[in-house]
């Protein structure tokens, strides 16, 4: 197929060529100008997950990130608002800032010694008779226009209108309504630290594959079987777990039902309530009548399109560097108020998706294994039909299907169109 042009003499579009109701074309994963396309229609036009507001939670504080290939700054002013600086010097484009967090009210330049407020304004500038003087200079670092951030999961887009954060979460946003309620303070922090998974894949496989409800009891089936784990038949043809499509490229696996049917507090948690007792303690206090229910359903796994994956106890920020290449960062959830379960997180995370963990490397093996294969020239094609016979409507008009069919790839992918479609 050729993949090269961006109509048909039909006037179908490319993507529509590329993009079926039931497969999608192995080039979507590949070509180079798809992804440079890609760069500028989602990753530099939606809203896109890049950290979380407890990782600089004091004034001055600032952390480095990535925001698709930019390198970003997101600071913490004076005053308590959040800022994300474009890591470039308004002069001869320098990088600004080298340290990989810190506190600082200011950054300078190493090259020529700009100075820059951690609001990105440019504050001085040596030798200033070369610019006829002092602030005589209408620059700025550069800056993501759009900043805002949900249960403090800080988000950008480049985009200078569109809809707000809260319109792009739409479903999922209950879902981190979810993960937040979970903690007897209603907070949750991200300050464990991040690990970073360099992988060599396109990052639409590893967002395709975080709700994929089909892979686990093959791909995990050996740490689920040393650890005796249950988690494998949440994810079966007799699990009565849900796949929903939240809209906007939007999708979870709800194991809710699963956990409903034991009526058990703690057991997504794969403890019990007699091991966290101050822990149900204090959700009970916080949410009294709500509190059995909360304990039962536990947190959600949800993937927030294009990059932030809630994996119940871990955080990922998926962030793309070429079309066969992406960083999976990786991280605890942390729960404020909850010292019990938060030292559990980490230690269980470290056993999941560290850098010996057996949860995360089996799923990369398969990323990588996926991305050699769609470098192979036929079929083109790949498969996303299942369960589409079988989908419903569930009661708040989102499309579900069982806990192992195919819904989350197929909302991703109506979602990805649509964006890839639109003009610029
Ligand atoms: Fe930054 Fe010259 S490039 S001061």
């Amino acid at each position: 197929m050729d993949t090269t042009g961006t109509g048909s003499p039909s006037g179908e579009s490319k993507y529509s060529r590329l993009i079926e109701p039931t497969r999608v074309h192995g080039s979507l994963y590949t070509d180079e100008q798809i992804f440079a396309e890609e760069l500028a229609k989602i990753w530099y036009a939606t809203w896109v997950f890049v950290g979380h507001e407890s990782e600089i939670p004091e004034p001055n504080d600032y952390i480095r990130k990535k925001l698709g290939l930019q390198d970003v700054v997101m600071t913490r002013d004076r005053d308590g608002e959040v800022h994300l600086l474009l890591n470039r010097c308004a002069h001869r484009a320098n990088l600004v800032c080298d340290d990989a967090r810190g506190n600082s009210s200011s950054f300078r330049c190493p090259y020529h010694g700009w100075t820059y407020r951690n609001t990105g304004e440019l504050l001085g500038y040596p030798y200033n008779k070369g610019y006829g003087g002092k602030n005589n200079l209408d620059l700025t670092m550069g800056k993501v226009p759009r900043v805002a951030s949900y249960q403090g999961f800080v988000f950008g887009s480049f985009a200078q209108d569109g809809p707000s954060l809260v319109e792009h979460l739409g479903g999922a946003a209950g879902e981190i309504d979810r993960l937040a309620n979970l903690s007897p303070e209603g907070k949750v922090e991200l300050t464990a630290g991040w690990l970073q998974h360099k992988t060599k894949a396109n990052w639409k496989l590893l967002t395709e594959n975080e709700t994929d409800g089909y892979h686990p009891q093959f791909v995990h089936g050996s740490i689920f079987g040393v650890t005796g784990s249950p988690i494998g038949a949440l994810y079966s043809d007799a699990s009565t777990a849900v796949t929903r499509n939240l809209g906007n490229g939007h999708s979870e696996n709800d194991l809710r039902p699963e956990f409903r049917k034991f009526d058990e507090p703690m057991r997504w948690f794969g403890t019990t309530e007699s091991r966290v007792p101050d822990y149900v303690e204090a959700i009970r206090a916080r949410h009294g009548e709500d509190a059995e229910r909360i304990l039962v359903e536990g947190a959600p796994h949800v993937m927030v399109f294009p990059n932030l994956f809630i994996a119940e106890i871990q955080v990922f920020n998926i962030q793309p560097v070429a079309a066969d290449e992406c960083v999976q960062y990786a991280t605890a959830v942390q729960l404020a108020g909850a010292p019990e379960l938060n030292k559990r997180m980490i230690s269980q995370s470290i056993g999941s998706v560290g850098p010996a963990g057996m949860l995360l490397a089996d799923d990369t093996e398969m990323y990588e294994r996926n991305q050699r294969g769609v470098g192979m020239l036929a079929p083109e094609w790949l498969d996303v039909r299942r369960g589409i016979h079988r989908e419903q409507t569930d009661e708040n008009g989102f499309t579900i299907g069982t806990a192992t069919d195919e819904v989350g790839m197929r909302g991703f992918w109506a979602h990805y169109k649509k964006l890839m479609e639109a003009d610029q």
